[in-house]
């Protein structure tokens, strides 16, 4: 069957002005569609002479609608049999061998939630072209793509931020926004940090899916490999898995990712063990040791600060600071294990040093006295300038009066 055609009159004319434009060999499908010819000339399949026929067939050898519009000529009209369509290339390992490039989207894809919802029929679930776009798909790399790390929360919030989809499917409308105010979506998308996960770091690429619960601290583990390690040692683990809870999700929430603050570990513990329970107890002691070691690490580098204002030689003293901040970010790291024993002692140390800095300081500061003399007298010349001076211009104003 032939497709409706404009009136042959205007359809000529139009030619007749579009032949001006020099379509590359055998692609004139151009001439008729000069919008999908201009997002399709950046892609990177148009860079690769991927060309209009090899997705939509036809013939890209003539003018005449009707002609390039027969045989194997496929709208993808309909979004169900993009995915097909792709992987006609994308599955073939001799096409994208000389690319090195994976050969598993459509079959990893299939297993997805997107891709099992389609395979139902499902119109609303998301199909390749959703996230790459149709004709102006670029590799994920090029910071143009939808898929450039910083942009992709957007793509996939065109759907999961969507209420009227998600509730369509009793999903959560808020896990975009959530991200984005977490640590993690604050870290990539204000910090520019790109080691920061985006939402394919934690849901695969082409599988999304939610991590279940005992995949959770894997995933997470994957870039915090050593607080992982702790919360392997110690009994939430087990203990999670076996009450169904999604490891470190359960504490930090999976979007709105982030710390607490000394006075939250006891609400954060007492949600689960109850405020008189032994464990919450056990929290708070953890985070007196950890608190108060803080405070004494923070007062000795305030010092150290002051004493470097006062020309002293501190840079003994910030590295020992140093040494003691890497106590503690050991310390909080193995809260994850629960135990008190090695969080006592690795605060001890932390704050035994902020504790010997101080001093040492002191002393210097009492070895100094002409310096800090100096300093003193200086400061009164400059306290009496300014109380005369003040004084002189009230006399000043008051004369004007
Ligand atoms: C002489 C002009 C002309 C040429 C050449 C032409 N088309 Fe079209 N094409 C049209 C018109 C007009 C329509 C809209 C009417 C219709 O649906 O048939 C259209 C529609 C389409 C559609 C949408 C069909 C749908 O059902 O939604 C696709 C896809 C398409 N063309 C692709 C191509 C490709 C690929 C080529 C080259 C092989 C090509 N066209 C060549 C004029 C042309
Ligand atoms: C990588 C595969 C691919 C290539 C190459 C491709 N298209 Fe398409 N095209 C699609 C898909 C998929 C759709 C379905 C609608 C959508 O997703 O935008 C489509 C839709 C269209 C439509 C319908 C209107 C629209 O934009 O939805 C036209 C017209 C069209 N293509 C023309 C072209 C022309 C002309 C070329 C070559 C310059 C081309 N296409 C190259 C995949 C492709
Ligand atoms: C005719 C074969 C063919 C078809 C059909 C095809 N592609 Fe491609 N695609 C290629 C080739 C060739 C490249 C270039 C590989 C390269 O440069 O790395 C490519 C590259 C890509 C890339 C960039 C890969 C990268 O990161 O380098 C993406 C994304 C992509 N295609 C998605 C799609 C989608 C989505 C569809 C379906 C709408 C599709 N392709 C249909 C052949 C095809
Ligand atoms: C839910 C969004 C989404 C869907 C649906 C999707 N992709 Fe992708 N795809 C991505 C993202 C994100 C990347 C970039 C991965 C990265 O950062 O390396 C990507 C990368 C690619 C690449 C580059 C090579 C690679 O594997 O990293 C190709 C090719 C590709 N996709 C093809 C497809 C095809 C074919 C389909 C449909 C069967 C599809 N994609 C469906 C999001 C999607
Ligand atoms: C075109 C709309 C659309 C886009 C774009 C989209 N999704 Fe989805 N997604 C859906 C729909 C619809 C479902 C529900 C499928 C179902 O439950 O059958 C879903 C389901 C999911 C699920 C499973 C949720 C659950 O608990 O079952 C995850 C995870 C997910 N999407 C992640 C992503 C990520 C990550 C992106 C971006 C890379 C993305 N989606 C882009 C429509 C979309
Ligand atoms: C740091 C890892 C991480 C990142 C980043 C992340 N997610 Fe999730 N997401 C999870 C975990 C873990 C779960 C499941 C938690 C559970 O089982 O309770 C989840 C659940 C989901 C669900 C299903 C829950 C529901 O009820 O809707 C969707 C949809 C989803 N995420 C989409 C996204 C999107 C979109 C992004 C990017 C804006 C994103 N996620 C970023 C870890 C992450
Ligand atoms: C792709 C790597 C990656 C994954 C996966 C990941 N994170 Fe992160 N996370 C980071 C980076 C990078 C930072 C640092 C952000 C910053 O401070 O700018 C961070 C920061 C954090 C912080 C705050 C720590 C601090 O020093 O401020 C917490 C808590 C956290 N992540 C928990 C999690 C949890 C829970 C998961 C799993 C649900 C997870 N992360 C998954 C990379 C990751
Ligand atoms: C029982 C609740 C709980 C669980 C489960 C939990 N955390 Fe934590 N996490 C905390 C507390 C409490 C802190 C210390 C206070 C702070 O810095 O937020 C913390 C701190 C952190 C930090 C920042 C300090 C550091 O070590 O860099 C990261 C990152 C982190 N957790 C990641 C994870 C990961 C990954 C998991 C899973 C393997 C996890 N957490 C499981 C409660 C938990
Ligand atoms: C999301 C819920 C949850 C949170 C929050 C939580 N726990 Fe647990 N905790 C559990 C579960 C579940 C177990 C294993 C079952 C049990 O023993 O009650 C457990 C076990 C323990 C155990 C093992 C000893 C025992 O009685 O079996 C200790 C110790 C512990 N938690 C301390 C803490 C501390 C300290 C905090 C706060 C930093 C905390 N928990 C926060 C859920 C939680």
């Amino acid at each position: 069957m032939r497709a409706a055609l404009p009136a042959p009159a205007i359809g000529l004319a139009i030619l007749f002005a579009l032949n001006t434009y020099a379509p590359a060999e055998g692609q004139k499908c151009g001439l008729c569609h000069p919008e999908q010819r201009v997002a399709f000339a950046d892609s990177v399949h148009a860079k690769e002479e991927v060309g209009c026929v090899d997705c939509h067939g036809g013939d890209a050898e003539t003018k005449d609608v009707g002609r390039a519009h027969r045989g194997s000529f496929r709208s993808l009209a309909d979004r169900l049999s993009v995915p097909a369509a792709c992987a006609e290339c994308h599955s073939d390992l001799d096409r994208m061998r000389p690319y090195n490039l994976p050969v598993d989207q459509y079959a990893v894809y299939l297993t997805s939630k997107h891709g099992q919802a389609a395979s139902r029929g499902e119109r609303r679930a998301a199909v390749c072209t959703d996230c790459h776009g149709s004709h102006d798909i670029r590799a994920a790399e090029d910071p143009a793509s939808s898929l450039y790390p910083t942009h992709l929360p957007a793509t996939c919030g065109g759907c999961h931020a969507d209420e009227a989809l998600t509730d369509a499917f009793g999903l959560d409308p808020t896990v975009v926004a959530k991200y984005r105010s977490g640590v993690h979506g604050v870290s990539l998308l204000e910090g520019g940090n790109a080691a920061a996960p985006n939402c394919t770091s934690c849901h695969g690429v082409h599988g999304a899916a939610p991590p279940g619960v005992g995949n959770v601290d894997k995933v997470c583990g994957s870039c915090h490999q050593q607080t992982r390690q702790a919360f392997l040692a110690g009994p939430h683990y087990r203990g999670m898995l076996d009450a169904g809870l999604p490891e470190c999700a359960s504490c930090h929430s999976n979007h709105e990712v982030r710390r607490f603050g000394a006075g939250e570990i006891e609400t954060l513990c007492a949600d689960c063990h109850g405020a008189d329970a032994e464990q919450t107890r056990l929290g708070q002691k953890i985070y007196t040791l950890i608190g108060s070691a803080t405070e004494e690490v923070d007062k000795a580098e305030e010092l150290a600060l002051e004493a470097q204002g006062l020309a002293m030689h501190v840079e003994d003293h910030f590295g020992r600071v140093e040494e003691a901040r890497t106590y503690l970010t050991e310390a909080l790291l193995l809260v994850h294990s629960v135990e008190l024993e090695p969080v006592d002692e690795l605060s001890r140390r932390a704050r035994s040093i902020g504790e010997e800095v101080r001093h040492e300081i002191y002393r210097d500061l009492d070895r100094r006295p002409a310096h800090i003399g100096l300093v003193v007298f200086w400061f009164y010349v400059l306290m009496t300038l300014a109380v005369v001076m003040a004084y002189k211009r009230r006399l000043a104003a008051d004369e004007r009066r």
